[in-house]
């Protein structure tokens, strides 16, 4: 069976969930639940960031132990993707032991390849993003990303020889020149390497929450090393050979555009270092703006995902993160955008058209759906929909996926004002183009139903059929034809009401 991997970032657990967090998992989970439904083997992994000095420092705020700390926030995102019916198949917290192991082995690794050596290091340092900077790169001696001032250090650290892999990683991406999408970001991680590599640093001395460098415990790692390691130590790295030999690489590690270094520089270069096969892709996102400034606690102008959950639903804002910004661009979130989109597309197209179907089959029709036809002018409309629905998920353009979609709703509320079923005396030609309007529901159900895992099942029962959606199969299941009708369709409440803005 062919296999799809993919991985979200791992959050920092300094603070609680956020829209920009949700974002991320939600692509990666509807991208997740898009190659299940080809019938592919699905893994899906995401988790938490809880070593390094940002989260000792929020404990000690807290009046707490780091572990506690770390043990009372994760939770949070757990519920939080439970709630966002995020299908993750695995949940990864760099405190447990088996992430511990897999890291003290790529340590190792690295070590022993001649590819970590100790030095000093002096410079500038971002708690909040967990990163060294040179001058060059600070803004009024400030991080160039929190804007926050940065703080000298001066300690012995043991440096990764990052410099070292320039000419390994230029020839990795000229094989494999589709491993980094949309590809405006591959010119961009190309740009980074051609411009010189800086040694980077991997151990602390003066911090003691993380995990000790094997050969030299008064050190521990870099919460940057740590936290890459990761993607690998989830499915088995340093506890299970073969379970990592059968899941290693990954199909795509889905990042924000603020942590491609890490994962595209650093991270295929510590995996050569250690003898490992760089990941086979990155799906690099923007960042969802609020007033044109990235949402972050210390920006104070943080969204709870949760929060939007009370006014749309979970498909309602699952659909708004998905179809309102093209991937890999920013995109700007408010109220007013959200409210927009959720009546537009949902309460006005695919709510209208679930209700005016079952309106009009309970009247004309009895309550019975009537089969589809095989001549319908809505099957190549379909089709299409179904190619194009098809090539957008498999290049990860979930808007550009759900537009397909959309146009054979379109379509189909069209067919219905052109047709006027509900003018129409009871008989054939009301039952033709209610079966035509059915079967397409029908095939918009299966499409859309990854980004509206729910709300496409109710349709999907509403309509009279049998099942989990989810255990269907695109292009089996999608072709025209097979609603064969001859069961009650119900209207039920409005799924998607309208809402004032
Ligand atoms: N812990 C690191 C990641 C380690 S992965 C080995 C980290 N964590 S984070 O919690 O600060 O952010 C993780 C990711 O959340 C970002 O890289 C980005 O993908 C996403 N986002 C955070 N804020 C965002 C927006 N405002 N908009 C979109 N995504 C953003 O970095």
């Amino acid at each position: 069976m062919t296999k799809f991997s993919a991985t979200t970032p791992i959050y920092y657990v300094n603070a609680k969930p956020h829209l920009g967090h949700a974002y991320t998992t939600i692509v990666a989970d509807a991208v997740s639940r898009w190659h299940r439904l080809l019938g592919e083997e699905v893994h899906l992994l995401t988790g938490t960031d809880e070593h390094g000095l940002k989260i000792q420092q929020a404990a000690d705020a807290a009046g707490v132990s780091p572990k506690e700390f770390a043990d009372s926030i994760a939770p949070l995102f757990a519920q939080a993707w439970d709630r966002l019916n995020i299908t993750h198949d695995d949940f990864i917290r760099t405190t447990e032991p088996r992430h511990a192991a897999g890291v003290k082995k790529l340590l190792q690794a690295c070590f022993d390849a001649g590819d970590i050596e100790v030095d000093m290091y002096r410079g500038q340092y971002c708690v909040a993003c967990e990163a060294y900077f040179i001058e060059e790169e600070l803004i009024e001696g400030m991080c160039p990303i929190h804007k926050k001032e940065t703080t000298f250090v001066e300690e012995e650290n043991y440096f990764f020889r990052l410099s070292r892999f320039e000419d390994r990683l230029l020839k990795w991406y000229e094989d494999h020149p589709n491993a980094i999408t949309p590809s405006f970001r591959m010119n961009e991680v190309l740009g980074f390497i051609k411009g010189g590599l800086n040694d980077f640093s991997v151990s602390r001395k003066t911090l003691t929450w993380g995990i000790p460098l094997p050969w030299d415990p008064s050190h521990v790692a870099y919460v940057w090393f740590d936290a890459l390691a990761n993607y690998i130590t989830a499915v088995g790295y340093g506890t299970d050979d073969k379970a990592f030999a059968e899941n290693w690489p990954v199909d795509y590690h889905f990042i924000g555009k603020d942590i491609i270094r890490f994962h595209c520089v650093y991270w295929p270069a510590m995996l050569m270092s250690a003898g490992i096969e760089p990941p086979k892709g990155w799906a690099v996102g923007g960042w969802l703006l609020v007033d044109g400034e990235k949402m972050a606690k210390t920006a104070g102008n943080v969204v709870n995902p949760l929060d939007l959950i009370d006014v749309v639903g979970v498909d309602g804002f699952r659909y708004y993160v998905l179809a309102e910004t093209t991937y890999g661009n920013d995109g700007d979130f408010s109220d007013e955008g959200l409210i927009k989109r959720f009546n537009s597309d949902l309460a006005n197209n695919l709510g209208n058209l679930a209700a005016r179907v079952a309106t009009v089959v309970e009247k004309k029709c009895g309550g019975i759906g009537p089969a589809s036809s095989a001549n319908s002018p809505l099957a190549a409309i379909a089709a299409t929909a179904v190619a194009e629905t098809s090539q957008a998920w498999a290049s990860v353009q979930p808007s550009k996926a759900l537009e397909a979609t959309w146009k054979l709703i379109g379509a189909t509320n069209s067919y219905l004002e052109d047709n006027e079923p509900w003018k129409m005396e009871p008989g054939d030609a009301v039952n033709t183009v209610m079966g035509d309007a059915l079967e397409a529901l029908r095939i918009v159900t299966i499409l859309a139903n990854p980004a509206l895992p729910t709300t496409t099942q109710e349709i999907w029962n509403r309509i009279g059929l049998t099942g989990n959606i989810t255990d269907l199969r695109i292009h089996a299941d999608t072709k025209w034809g097979q609603y064969t009708g001859g069961t009650t369709v119900v209207k039920g409440q409005p799924l998607f009401p309208r809402l004032t803005v």
